[in-house]
């Protein structure tokens, strides 16, 4: 039915898991210092699919510390069997849930936010030593869940639609927002907790439902957050109002497909987005993308240079550039490039001593995800060499146990080069030498994604031309910041290949809702609009 989703192990991710194999394997999980996964109530075989209950009757998989390669645990997966009574289950708890009061829905996410403040720590170091992002990098993913909890409580009690003066005499429009239903979250490996997290609060407290499948390699962040939120929703005497389920390709392919899935927010590639948006649109079902980015860091000759390098060090190499806002491109004015790019030289050269485990107090750069990651890495570098690129520095896969690359700099491409052009999920950026402001929007708007954007200038013209309807084309347009780092408040995603959804913040509440127009006479007499005038005596 889907032939083209064939790759739905990738769907919730950029990622990929292997089924578990020996029965002697041992599990960090049993060694003491990796005793806070026993606090998240994790065991060595968890199951992956919550419908009320823990269940989880398909493939059991095994979940891999990246900076290591060693086994953490294991997660059993959910069957299409299991998912289907998931969906029927979050169907019938929407019913009870959408007759909550907002206010009373928000208390329940204020209740889930204040129970992940309790379990920040533990919590934090699993999605660190799943996803292999550096210990600060898991424990401020979990603020984001937490900040939007608290986002959340607030719009519970302010969201409303407005009333709309009628041309009809004693006539009146109001517009209300009504809950969709069930929200089905498909999230990536690299934002395993908050992603689910901004969707969730934001759903819940709208009024829906909400089923989530995160990415198959980072099952256990999946399973420890669902106890955090299903151990609030069984205080509460609430019905499953979130459910999870784990699994592969068929799971996936069956949640996107099923129509009782009113809105499908799905993050990962461009290429799995666009299939999931074509799916769902053929059901007409609400669909949110946030997909790819291809972000650029324009410097302009009279940026702080200083502040531009401290960005660029962490716009490329945070998370070991596995965020979709990672700053891929380095768009510089040809007065400053040189010089530019031997300072950045320089600060990539302090973090060699700092590359290293994701849970070591030191490391800056942790591993990549996966072996997965480490290939396309290489073909970028080898692919950049071929089309006369410089390797200013690093290039090279680390010898080591784990997933470690060198955070590279590639300098003397063209802006167009078709590596140049594609998202690879791995620490490599493009330095560009433009000649004007001008030149470095049309290169920062060429390309096929529009998530993050980001400018270093002092220059108020340059900067008002950046944030206008000639500047850059993205979804989140920086100046003298990071192109990676979003806040809950504002809206998060992207144009173009990106997908054009938004999650998080401003009034990106609204997708999870459906509008009523709702126009209520109060004259005593029925009057056509528009003057047309329709009766019999
Ligand atoms: C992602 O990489 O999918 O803006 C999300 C940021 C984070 C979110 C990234 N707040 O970098």
């Amino acid at each position: 039915m889907i032939a083209h989703l064939r790759h739905f192990s990738r769907l919730a991710g950029r990622g990929h898991s292997r089924l578990a194999s020996s029965a002697s394997t041992s599990y960090l999980i049993d060694q003491p210092e990796y005793g806070f996964l026993k606090e998240l109530g994790l065991e060595i075989n968890n199951p992956g699919v919550y419908s009320g209950q823990w269940q989880g009757r398909g493939p059991t998989i095994t979940s891999y510390d990246p900076g290591t390669g060693q086994a953490i645990a294991t997660v059993r997966q959910g069957t299409v069997q299991e998912l289907q009574q998931a969906i029927g289950l979050g169907v019938e708890a929407y019913k009870q849930w959408r007759q909550v009061p907002a206010p009373v829905r928000g208390e329940i996410v204020r209740q889930i936010g204040d129970e992940l403040r309790k379990y920040k720590e533990p919590l934090g170091k699993l999605v660190s030593l799943e996803v292999g992002k550096i210990y600060s990098e898991g424990q401020g993913e979990v603020q984001e869940f937490i900040d939007i909890c608290d986002y959340a409580v607030g719009l519970s009690r302010i969201y409303s639609g407005q009333l709309i003066n009628s041309e009809r005499a004693d006539h009146t429009i109001l517009e209300a927002w009504r809950p969709l239903g069930l929200v089905g979250v498909i999230s990536a490996y690299n934002f395993p907790n908050a992603v689910f997290g901004w969707n969730a609060a934001i759903a819940l407290t709208t009024g829906n439902s909400v089923l989530w499948k995160g990415a198959p390699s980072t099952p256990l962040v999946s399973v420890a957050t669902t106890k955090i939120v299903a151990e609030v929703l069984r205080r509460n005497n609430l019905p499953p109002v979130v459910t999870l389920c784990q699994g592969g390709t068929d799971v996936g392919q069956s949640l996107v497909s099923d129509k009782r899935v009113n809105l499908v927010s799905f993050t990962g590639s461009c290429k799995t987005g666009q299939d999931v948006g074509v799916e769902v649109q053929r059901r007409f079902g609400k669909v949110i993308l946030e997909l790819g980015g291809n972000n650029a860091l324009i410097i302009d000759s009279s940026a702080n240079l200083k502040m531009a390098l401290d960005a660029a060090l962490f716009g490329c190499i945070g998370t070991s550039g596995q965020r979709c806002t990672t700053t891929r491109r380095i768009i510089v004015h040809e007065q400053l490039h040189d010089q530019f790019v031997t300072s950045l030289v320089a600060k990539y050269k302090h973090l060699i001593p700092k590359i290293g485990h994701q849970l070591d107090g030191q490391t800056l750069v942790g591993p990549v995800h996966t072996q997965q990651n480490v290939d396309s890495y290489k073909t970028a570098i080898e692919e950049a060499k071929a089309l006369g690129g410089t390797v200013a520095f690093g290039g090279k896969v680390l010898e080591r146990s784990g997933y470690y690359v060198e955070p590279t700099v590639i300098t003397g491409l063209p802006h167009d080069a078709s590596v140049v052009h594609r998202e690879t999920f791995a620490p490599i950026v493009y330095v560009l030498k433009a000649k004007s402001v001008d030149e470095a929007i049309s290169w920062n708007n060429e390309v096929e994604q529009g998530l993050s954007s980001a400018i270093f200038t002092e220059n108020i013209s340059q900067a008002f031309k950046w944030i206008g309807a000639r500047g850059s084309d993205c979804g989140i347009v920086n100046i003298n910041t990071t192109t990676n780092g979003a806040e809950i408040g504002g809206a998060f995603g992207g144009e173009k290949a990106t997908g054009g959804g938004r999650e998080s913040g401003s009034d990106a509440w609204k997708q999870y809702c459906k509008r009523a127009t709702i126009t209520v006479n109060h004259s005593g007499e029925l009057a056509c609009a528009q003057g047309v005038v329709f009766n019999v005596e």
